[in-house]
Order: structure tokens, then sequence, then C-alpha cells
């Protein structure tokens, strides 16, 4: 058996019978063609930011992408398109595109998790998501057939993708190529973003820095303390449902989705629940941000679930409304 301790942010111990890694296009093909996935089930991980074993022990293999690489495969005057190997290091290509002069992934700093996980989630922040900047997802299935899906073919929406669908988990990202600017283009209007800049002149750097700044002020480093990050994604509620809420809590932030859906944060939810750095067992709501359900120590998935399901029934109770994970229950 294989301990997945160092594959999970949340720090949970399970077990798995293989952990396999791919270095290479060709090593996954031969993997595929040697039968490596007809053995038992599979699943692919990341750096396991966004996952919760729920069990101690699991028959499959994981497999775990190990193909790195930054090339840049065209450029012109205005924009250069780059093609990363999925098993970059999502943080370590946003430093990379910073030092060089790329704009467009800076809002995303800091954000845990490997390059690959990166199209598949959507990841966002500050107003910035994954899928602005994509151009395609190199991909291969576990039969050794390689695709390559045009952003207009990912299906992206607010962290997610068709490479979340139940029928892709065999398929597994090769590479992912962004398309940059060579132009200062920046995204300020999120949150404090702005505010935490300052009236310094803005550039890459400093935006980069005011973002783990900010970060790093309310979310919980992994290292330090287990966790996944929001632990539920931003419920999608009708317009007027949010009216009938504003009427009680005049102060409900918002964010407009369209004419009639307007989407609110889960963390607020969950700290007017009451629920915001509450502890429960070896588990507890994170005290500078309700989003976040940080692991105190020796916490086992159930612990984490136990907890997850205590906030969103008492969410459900005062406002009506289903708050839904944003990590992967496995
Ligand atoms: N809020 C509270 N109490 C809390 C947490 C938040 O009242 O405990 C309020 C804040 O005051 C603010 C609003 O909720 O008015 C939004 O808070 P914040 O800006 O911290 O962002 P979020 O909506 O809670 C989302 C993403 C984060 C991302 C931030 C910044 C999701 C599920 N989460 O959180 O992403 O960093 O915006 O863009 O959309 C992640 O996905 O793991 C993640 C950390």
């Amino acid at each position: 058996m294989y301990s997945l301790l160092s594959h999970n942010t949340f720090g949970i111990e399970a077990q798995a019978a293989r952990f396999v890694e791919y270095h290479s296009e060709d090593e996954l093909k031969r993997m595929a063609a040697g039968g490596l996935f007809k053995e038992r089930p599979y699943f692919c991980i990341g750096a396991g930011s966004n996952v919760l074993f729920t069990r101690p022990c699991y028959d499959w293999t994981f497999l775990h992408s190990a193909i790195r690489g930054v090339e840049v495969t065209r450029e012109d005057a205005d924009h250069v398109e780059v093609r990363v190997g999925s098993g970059e290091v999502w943080d370590e290509f946003v430093q990379t595109c910073v030092i060089r002069g790329w704009y467009g992934v800076e809002n995303l700093s800091l954000i845990p998790g490997e390059v690959g996980a990166s199209a598949v989630q959507n990841i966002g922040a500050y107003g910035a998501e994954a899928k602005d900047v994509i151009v395609s997802v190199e991909t291969m299935d576990v039969d050794g057939r390689r695709r390559v899906y045009d952003v207009s073919e990912c299906g992206y929406g607010y962290r997610t993708s068709i490479f979340k669908r139940a029928d892709m988990k065999n398929v597994f990202v090769l590479y992912v190529t962004f398309r940059l600017d060579k132009h200062p283009h920046f995204k300020l209007d999120y949150g404090n973003l702005r505010q935490e800049l300052g009236g310094e002149e803005v550039t890459l750097v400093r935006v980069r820095r005011a973002v783990i700044d900010i970060r790093q002020r309310k979310l919980p480093d992994p290292a330090v303390q287990g966790n996944a990050g929001s632990f539920f994604v931003n419920p999608v509620i009708p317009r007027t449902l949010y009216e009938e809420l504003q009427a009680s809590y005049p102060q409900i932030p918002h964010y407009d989705v369209d004419d009639v859906r307007v989407k609110v944060p889960a963390g607020w939810l969950i700290e007017q629940a009451g629920w915001k750095g509450r502890r429960m067992g070896p588990v507890a709501v994170h005290d500078k941000q309700a989003l976040v359900l940080v692991n105190l120590g020796g916490a086992t998935g159930a612990d984490v679930v136990r907890l997850a399901d205590a906030v969103r029934q008492d969410v459900a109770g005062k406002f009506g409304i289903e708050i839904r994970p944003e990590v992967n229950f496995l």
C-alpha cells in the first residue's frame, strides 16, 4: 500500500493500492498499452489541493502527471502563447509569467495545485479565471488516444469544465496552452485588490505581491494547517430570493450573474450562521475565512464530512440556500 498523506493538502491519511507517475506523453501511452488501466479503478490526482479522502483505503491506482516544461509556441508583438506541462506547479508558472512580463495570470498567484488541474477546475480568484487565458488543452485517454480540446470545447463555467464530468475520468491532461498579453492589462476591481495596492504605480510584480498578501492574511497555509482552500462554491440564487434576503440582511454581499441570478458568498452565509471559527472534534471552520475548513491535526475524511454536513444544514435552515462542496470527495 502507498500513503497518500503527502498527496492531499488536507493532510488526511489514506492508503492507495498503487501510485504511478507519468513524465511524458509516451510514458502514459506505454502505461495504457501495458494494461495499467484495466488492473483496477484509477484516479488522476494533481497536487491534491482540491480533494477529500473520505475512506482510509482505496483499491485504486492513483495517477499523477510529472510532465514539466514551459515552452513558447507562438509570439507576436502583443501576445505570447505558452505550452505548459500539466505537472508544472501552478504558482511557479505564474511567477515565470510575472518575471517574463506576461500579463493575465497574476491575479491567480499563490493558488495551490498544478497546471493540469487549473484547466480541469477552471481556477479563479480576484476577478480572473483560467479559462480567460487558456487556448487549448491536450489530453490522452486510457486507451492512449490523444485529443486536443480548443477552449470553446472545454465547457468552462464557474469552477467547472467538461473534464470534471464522470464520463471524462478516463481522460488525462498532458499540456495546457495559455495566451498571455505582452502589454499591461490589469483586473483590479475585485474586492480589496485596488485598495491593497495603495496609490503605488501598478506593475505585474506589485499585483502578484498584493494578491499573495491578501491570500496569506485570509487563507491558512496547508503546510501549517491542512485545508483545501474554499470548501464550498459560492451559490448562485434567484434574484427574487436575494431581494428577500436583502430586506432582512441589508449588508449581504453579492455579485450579479445575469438579470435573474445573483451569486452570494458562501463564506458570508456560513459566518452569519454562526460557524466562523467553530470547532468540531479535530476539524474547524477557519476563523479568518469561513469558506475554508481546516484539519486541526489527525482528522479523518469522515470528520470533515461531518462538519461540512452540519454547516450545510444550518445554512439551509437559516437562508433556504443549499451550498455545494467545491472539493472533490473521493
Ligand atoms: N465573507 C464573509 N465572511 C467570511 C468570508 C467571506 O463575510 O468568512 C464575505 C467577504 O467579506 C466578502 C465576500 O464574502 O464580502 C467574498 O469574500 P472573499 O473575497 O474572501 O471571496 P470568496 O467569495 O469567499 C472566492 C473564491 C476564492 C478566491 C476569492 C478571491 C470561490 C469558491 N472561492 O472566495 O477561491 O480566492 O474569491 O477571488 O469562488 C478557492 O477556490 O479555493 C479559493 C480560495
